[in-house]
């Protein structure tokens, strides 16, 4: 799976792709990320990307021109199964979401700053806007590490243990069960019985019914969620 990124301050996306599951998936050919600073696509001498919003109002917006023509010539050259906006006023981005986007080959993602882009790139180009959550970030960074990492790691052949993508919290609407490892005791503390009896029945039973628990405890709403 390939994901373009379309970024204003590459620098900040150096590290997120470069350690432990991220970079192996990458070692290993299940995935391809290409970052294409928006700089470059810049007007003028100064390779100007923002300017000030029609209409007043605090903050700069990102220029129509810079984006377009960077966004033209990608297209061009590829075909996208999706042109991903990432905004505090998209969707809420999920795990069924995550799913969802594994199963594309090739995705562009458009990183904002400032008070974010000329509303006609949205109409012209993107074809999905996603937030990570209700809180405002100083660009789409941070939330493009959030969306490849967890899309990244449900690539076939990513994790080493398949099976360990499917019990994470989220996937079938419930929370993770709490998890051990050695030592069986710890000041005191020990591991639940059942965990140590061998019995994978049980054990199973057990988790389901911890993270069903937990599930109702904090977040029941997803016990509502398709
Ligand atoms: N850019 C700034 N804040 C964001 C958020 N919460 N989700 C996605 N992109 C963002």
């Amino acid at each position: 799976m390939v994901f373009d990124i379309i970024s204003a301050v590459p620098e900040l996306l150096e590290s997120p792709f470069s350690h432990s599951i991220m970079k192996r998936a990458i070692d290993k050919g299940l995935m391809e990320i290409n970052i294409i600073n928006l700089r470059d696509y810049g007007l003028g001498p100064h390779r100007q990307i923002d300017d000030y919003m029609y209409g007043g109002g605090a903050g700069m917006v990102m220029m129509v021109e810079p984006l377009d023509n960077c966004i033209t010539e990608l297209k061009a050259k590829h075909t996208y199964d999706e042109i991903i906006f990432l905004t505090p006023d998209g969707t809420t981005y999920d795990q069924k979401m995550a799913n969802r986007l594994s199963l594309q080959k090739r995705i562009l993602l458009i990183l904002g700053h400032y008070k974010g882009i000329d509303q006609r790139i949205r109409d012209t180009h993107v074809t999905m806007e996603l937030s990570i959550g209700d809180y405002v970030l100083s660009g789409g960074e941070l939330p493009a590490a959030v969306l490849v990492d967890s899309i990244g790691r449900l690539l076939p052949g990513v994790l080493s243990d398949a099976a360990s993508a499917l019990s994470d919290s989220h996937q079938d609407n419930l929370l993770a069960p709490p998890v051990y490892s050695r030592p069986a005791e710890y000041k005191g503390e020990v591991v639940p019985e059942v965990l140590l009896s061998g019995h994978d029945k049980n054990i199973e039973e057990w988790r389901y019914a911890q993270a069903e628990q937990k599930t109702k405890e904090r977040r029941p709403d997803l016990l509502d969620k398709e």
